[in-house]
């Protein structure tokens, strides 16, 4: 294995000092780089880009070309998981995921199993080719959707505004809702062990929806098979969980991870004075923060350091997505101003 020359990310991770404050975005290689979109138009599909291990590892690469980024992120999705369920995935352009069939009645979540993992070695193929072109210039994230997010797709078919029919079954088939997200929850731990086993070098998972549930339903469909998850992956891989809305975060806070991904409508400040470091923090600027002016940037980037603080684990990002619009220059201020930032964490 090939030592890190900036470690900066895993260090935070660790709630270890570190030189910098360390940043990466979500959603860092995507369409508001000119040449994702020019590579993408040649591949023909999204998924011809996530399942060609070169081109994925071109994709990934791109931002750290641009941006003195601290990490790099797997190019891929949450959902190649329930594709090799049998899902069948789909991306139309300037639309949202499309699933050929759902898995939304008794038949089909009895009749689900956690894939082969031979059907995603393009990803871990993927994995070892990025670690082998990144030569340790910074370590690579790896990441699964949250085995209650990947089902709110599944279930749907796509994306929705309130994915009521997933709601709905949290009270009409609570059994049936728990199989899914169980089933869910194996074939996430398998993935991620693979993903670590080909090098990646800590894993985020993202449970982008469970934040719309009650908080009991919440415990049980959402947290409960996440921290399952986590148990299994091994200690010295540090892992980040990232949820959108705050009544989450206590149980958050809690979840085994190392790292917990704020949103942009958390109190970053007020989360560090409720849970002092007894985990990191990763956030939280509002992407749409970037569609500004340089100096408006520099400006909101400056108050997310400050609401941080300077105790050590902490690692600047998103609080969701980087969205298409985004001025890729924008994006080079709001790096050079998190690195830039004077903090005591050395
Ligand atoms: O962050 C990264 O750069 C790594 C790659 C990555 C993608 N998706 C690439 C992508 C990651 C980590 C994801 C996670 C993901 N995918 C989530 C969880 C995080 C979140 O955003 O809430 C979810 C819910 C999905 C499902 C998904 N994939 C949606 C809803 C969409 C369409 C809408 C959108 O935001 O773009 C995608 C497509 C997708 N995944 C794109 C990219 C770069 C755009 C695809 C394109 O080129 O058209």
């Amino acid at each position: 294995m090939t030592a890190l020359l900036n470690d900066s990310l895993l260090r935070a991770l660790r709630r270890q000092p570190t030189p910098h404050v360390p940043v990466w975005l979500m959603r860092q290689a995507g369409r508001y780089l000119p040449e994702y979109a020019a590579l993408r138009a040649r591949a023909g599909s999204f998924m011809a880009l996530a399942t060609t291990p070169s081109l994925a590892t071109e994709v990934t690469l791109q931002p750290l070309a641009r941006f003195p980024l601290d990490a790099a992120i797997l190019f891929s999705d949450i959902l190649t998981v329930p594709d090799a369920m049998g899902l069948g995935l789909s991306f139309a352009e300037g639309e949202g995921p499309r699933f050929a069939r759902t898995t939304a009645d008794e038949a089909s979540i009895l009749a689900l199993a956690a894939p082969d993992l031979a059907r995603l070695r393009y990803v871990f193929d993927a994995v070892a080719q990025i670690k082998r072109a990144l030569a340790g210039r910074v370590p690579l994230i790896g990441f699964a959707g949250s085995p209650f997010t990947l089902a709110c797709y599944m279930i749907e078919g796509s994306g929705s505004d309130d994915f009521a029919s997933v709601r709905r079954m949290a009270y009409a088939r609570p059994d049936l809702l728990e199989r899914l997200v169980a089933v869910n929850a194996e074939a996430v731990a398998a993935y991620l062990a693979e993903q670590i086993a080909a090098g990646v070098d800590a894993v985020m998972l993202f449970d982008t929806w469970g934040g719309l549930l009650p908080a009991a339903s919440y415990r049980r469909f959402s947290l409960g098979p996440m921290r399952a998850v986590l148990r299994t992956l091994p200690a010295n891989v540090p892992t980040i969980v990232f949820t959108r809305g705050s009544h989450a975060l206590s149980s958050l806070v809690d979840s085994g991870a190392a790292c917990v991904g704020l949103d942009w409508t958390v109190d970053l400040a007020a989360a560090r004075r409720e849970h002092g470091t007894k985990v990191a923090f990763q956030g939280n600027l509002d992407p749409i923060a970037l569609l500004t002016d340089p100096a408006t940037v520099q400006r909101a980037v400056t108050s997310v350091i400050e609401a941080a603080g300077d105790a050590p684990g902490y690692v600047f990002n998103l609080g969701h997505g980087i969205v298409p619009a985004t001025p890729p220059d924008h994006v080079a201020v709001l790096v050079e101003t998190v690195h830039a930032a004077r903090v005591t964490r050395v």
